[in-house]
């Protein structure tokens, strides 16, 4: 869908559907609604009145004006009570509604944005509303080849302006669509099936991506790895046809020998488990276990689009998890990058193993902080549900960041400990760690045992295996790949370059 901003009226624009928003114990309405009202003979205080619609959060009624002004229809969305607002109802509201209407085979919309909803964050609800009715509106066809006419789509939202917004909301609507084009983005990468998105495929993707200003892209081949001693990676690829490919995607909008912040992002483009194989049901859904991956790559192509003033590394080891001939068997022993040695106990425990090189090739870079994001563990989403993302971490100061842009964005980031007592857990007989700390705590023993492969730089680690894939549909997030951690990302580097 293309957004718009304009200058103009609201309640003189010609439109399919006008999009209001309305808050629940709100006696009054906008200016905007109010013009409407009236212009309408009171068609909006007529239905709340009724109680047909009483503005509970993302509740919908659409009405027809019956030519009382140029837009055919008008679509008010509640936004609950206007105590309780906070921009994911925003978020939700504008899903919620734009969906509504692209159900209705309606092709285009108009409304306004009250920006002073959160007066000191003009352009946050600006983006809110972008966020919600972009990001709602996804969907993933490139393979629906019968019938496609029937799939419906929204192609226009005017965004109407008065004189003094203008400039805000148009400005804010550009920074907002450079981020959820990223979300697509990686939404689109987790969406392929795993026949079409082969760490190869990743890496064309990394190299496409880089055309951007002060964006290069590197990617280690097999070879490479091989003279590297990138054991523990190659040893999860050597089941595999497919080749690994380690992803380096450097962004360089700060000074130039300022240390950059290091995000790193599984990129598993199927886990079976390997020897250790997982049960048939929903191993399809591990196609998607390279999400940590795909939201590093959005997120760097969001801060090359938006230039922020800061330097960024993202590493993504991409590989497939597979039982073949030369797979990696439980018990072997492998000699990692950063010269530490890992037995084997469970193949299925695999994004620990890429990522621990990863995290030793970070800690080469001199960051000034490291995260990385994977759908690490099944204990992730027992431990905390669908919805949340799991935080571990050694740097105090980099989790606060981590959960002041969690809150603005609307993802839900808890904090996990990581207590001396559970390294335990990870030490091998026979090497110096193992892979599997075995059924307790199971989300902690993974992030304790990436912890081994850091240098002393802050690091936080966030175990998206929950939230990467909405099992059904939920307010903005679509059923299926949900682009988490890119918004997270973006926000917190955009709030690390201002300072
Ligand atoms: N990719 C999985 C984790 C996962 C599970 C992500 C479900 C999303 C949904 C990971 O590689 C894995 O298999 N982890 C094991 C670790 C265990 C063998 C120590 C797990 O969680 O069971
Ligand atoms: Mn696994
Ligand atoms: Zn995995």
């Amino acid at each position: 869908m293309n957004i718009f901003v304009k200058k103009g009226v609201l309640a003189d624009t010609e439109s399919q559907a006008i999009i209001l928003t309305l808050f629940e114990d709100g006696k009054k309405l906008t200016e905007n609604a109010l013009e409407i009202d009236k212009k309408t003979g009171g068609l909006i205080s007529e239905l709340i009145k009724s109680r047909d619609f009483e503005a509970k959060p993302s509740q919908i009624s659409v009405i027809y004006t019956g030519g009382k002004i140029r837009a055919k229809r008008l679509a008010l969305v509640g936004l609950g009570k206007q105590k309780e607002f906070n921009l994911e109802k925003l978020r939700a509201a504008f899903a919620a509604v734009l969906r509504h209407l692209r159900d209705m085979n309606i092709k285009e919309a108009a409304t306004s944005i009250n920006i002073n909803l959160v007066p000191d964050k003009k352009d946050r609800v600006v983006q809110a509303a972008v966020e919600g009715s972009l990001l709602g509106l996804y969907q993933y066809t490139p393979y629906k080849t019968v019938c496609r006419e029937d799939i419906k789509e929204m192609e226009e939202l005017n965004i109407i302006a008065g004189k003094n917004d203008f400039t805000v909301i148009e400005s804010a609507v550009k920074k907002a669509k450079i981020i959820t084009d990223a979300v697509c983005f990686a939404r689109d990468l987790i969406w392929a099936p795993g026949n079409e998105m082969t760490p190869s495929i990743m890496a064309l993707k990394a190299r496409e991506i880089a055309g951007r200003k002060n964006l290069s892209c590197k990617i280690l081949d097999k070879n490479k790895m091989k003279e590297m001693g990138m054991n523990a990676l190659l040893g999860v690829a050597s089941g595999s046809n497919e080749e690994p490919k380690f992803i380096i995607l450097e962004y360089t909008g700060g000074k130039k020998n300022e240390a950059p912040v290091v995000l790193v992002g599984k990129g598993l483009t199927f886990d079976s488990g390997g020897i250790s194989i997982k049960p048939a049901d929903k191993m399809d859904e591990m196609k998607t276990d390279m999400s940590g991956g795909a939201a590093v790559m959005g997120a760097v192509m969001a801060i090359a689009d938006l230039q922020l003033g800061l330097n960024v590394t993202g590493l993504i080891p991409a590989t497939e998890n597979m039982p073949g001939g030369s797979a990696l068997k439980p018990g072997d022993i492998l000699k990692s990058y950063s010269g530490k040695t890992i037995e084997i106990l469970n193949t299925d425990a695999e994004g620990r193993l890429i990522l621990a090189d990863a995290l030793a090739y970070a800690s080469e870079l001199k960051p000034e902080a490291v995260i990385d994001v994977a759908t690490l563990t099944g204990a992730c989403v027992v431990a905390l549900g669908d919805d949340v993302t799991g935080m571990l971490g050694t740097d105090e100061k980099l989790k606060k960041e981590i959960e002041k842009a969690a809150a603005d964005t609307g993802e839900l980031v808890w904090e996990l400990p990581l207590w001396e007592s559970y390294h335990e857990l990870i030490k091998s007989d026979i090497a110096d760690y193992k892979n599997s700390g075995g059924r307790v705590a199971g989300t902690i023993t993974a992030a304790a045992f990436l912890s081994k492969f850091n240098g002393d730089y802050p690091w936080v680690h966030l175990d998206i295996a929950g939230p990467a894939w909405a099992g059904k549909d939920k307010a903005y997030i679509p059923k299926g790949a949900s682009g988490v951690a890119v918004r997270l990302f973006v926000e917190f580097l955009r709030n690390r370059a201002k300072k």
